[in-house]
């Protein structure tokens, strides 16, 4: 069932219900961030791993303060990020009110100030943060439209229309040195400049944030990067002019604008999955900018 009534939406999330968001990012599997039971249903809807912690999304970093021990450095990226797509992982404080379940029992909790206009509305009609990760089942593409959640998931879902960034939001630490925990929607050139300094970065794909520990945002078909030639039966997710015109090709950027390439990432793999393609080529994407988080997408959908 898709919904557009604000009202409803809340009224669903204060009786322990699970719905269907969406966010500047992609589309997430919402509940009440304060309900133990609200958060199980969401980890058993997704298969998701317990190990794996949860966001919680807040309508504002004052809401997120009785929850969460601030560092300095935390507060500057929140002033000049939110609302937008950057999640912050700080301690627990002593008076959170999320369920340790949401985190994976970790001491700390991530937490972000989303800026969709709808779920600001959302957030604004309940009295907690909502507990979301993205709505898709574990492993498999995140979804950027409404109709890519309902694929999945029988459950009420608020249409706020395509994603804006299209791939998920930048994970940081910033409870001692600043550390990136997954590249994302907001660029580290854009973090390194408002820190004034380089924060430290996990190399080669290695996983840090408990998420990344599994393979993600993989097809059902296999996928090859770096390609720049295509074997009869591929489907490709160009980047820019192919050398070739496959019958099953989604361009992710002809002018190789890489915002736009990100946007269009989740949607060409969910199209070219449900094609009849045989496996899907990718063309090269630059690793700079965005591109470093469409090549850290694209790179855990074949591992
Ligand atoms: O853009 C987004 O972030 C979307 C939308 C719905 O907000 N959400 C999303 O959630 O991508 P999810 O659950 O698919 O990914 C959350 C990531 C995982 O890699 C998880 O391990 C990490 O955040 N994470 C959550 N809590 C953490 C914590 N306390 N410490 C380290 N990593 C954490
Ligand atoms: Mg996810």
């Amino acid at each position: 069932m898709l919904i557009n009534n604000i009202q409803h939406a809340a009224k669903f999330i204060a009786l322990g219900e699970i719905i269907g968001i969406p966010t500047e990012t992609v589309y997430g599997l919402a509940g009440h961030g304060y309900q133990e039971k609200a958060i199980e249903k969401i980890y058993a809807l997704k298969n998701r791993p317990k190990i794996n912690p949860l966001i919680l999304h807040y309508d504002s970093a004052e809401m997120a303060s009785c929850d969460v021990v601030w560092t300095e450095k935390a507060q500057l990226l929140a002033k000049a990020f939110w609302p937008g797509p950057l999640t912050i992982v700080l301690e627990k404080s002593k008076t959170c009110r999320v369920p340790p379940v949401a985190s994976a029992s970790l001491s700390s909790i991530a937490i972000r100030v989303p800026s969709h206009p709808l779920l600001r509305l959302l957030l604004a009609a309940c009295d907690a943060p909502l507990a979301a990760p993205s709505a898709n089942p574990s492993g498999y593409i995140s979804p950027t439209t409404a109709e890519h959640v309902k694929r999945f998931f029988d459950i009420p879902v608020l249409d706020g229309g395509f994603c804006k960034y299209g791939l998920e939001s930048t994970v940081i630490d910033c409870r001692k040195e600043v550390t990136l925990l997954r590249p994302g929607a907001v660029s580290c050139e854009a973090i390194k400049f408002v820190l004034g300094h380089s924060m430290e970065i996990y190399s080669g794909y290695k996983p840090i944030s408990p998420g990344l520990l599994e393979n993600h945002y993989a097809p059902s078909k296999a996928l090859r990067m770096n390609a720049n030639e295509i074997a009869s039966g591929e489907g490709l997710l160009a980047f820019g002019e192919p050398s070739c015109q496959p019958p099953h090709l989604f361009q992710l950027s002809l002018k190789r604008d890489l915002s736009e390439a990100a946007a269009r990432l989740f949607a060409g793999m969910h199209a070219l999955d449900l094609s009849s393609c045989k496996s899907i080529a990718v063309m090269p994407i630059p690793e700079e900018g965005i591109g470093l988080a469409i090549n850290d997408r694209l790179f855990r959908a074949i591992s």
